[in-house]
């Protein structure tokens, strides 16, 4: 399966969530926070904190743990509040 991240394709295994496939690819941070553009990425990695949030199909505040890619999603950062496209 491929996605793109920030327009970058990325080959994802099956089994791999966004958040696994961005830290596979070298990152540690893909959002950024509403007020002081402070990075942030996985932190608990079970879905309660939301610090993990990316755009996925121009849907905004998605959690990168918990979600796992399908063939074809465009993945990007996302930096403070987005509202959906
Ligand atoms: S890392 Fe906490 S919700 Fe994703």
């Amino acid at each position: 399966m491929r996605i793109t991240v920030d327009g970058e394709p990325h080959d994802v295994p099956p089994g791999r969530t966004i958040a696994g496939v961005l830290i596979a690819s070298g990152r540690s941070s893909w959002r950024t926070t509403r007020a002081g553009e402070r990075p942030r990425g996985v932190f608990c990695g079970i879905g309660v904190c939301f610090d993990c949030l990316v755009v996925v199909n121009g849907v905004p505040d998605v959690r990168a743990c918990q979600r796992y890619p399908e063939d074809g999603d465009a993945v990007r950062t996302q930096h403070g509040a987005e509202l959906p496209t």
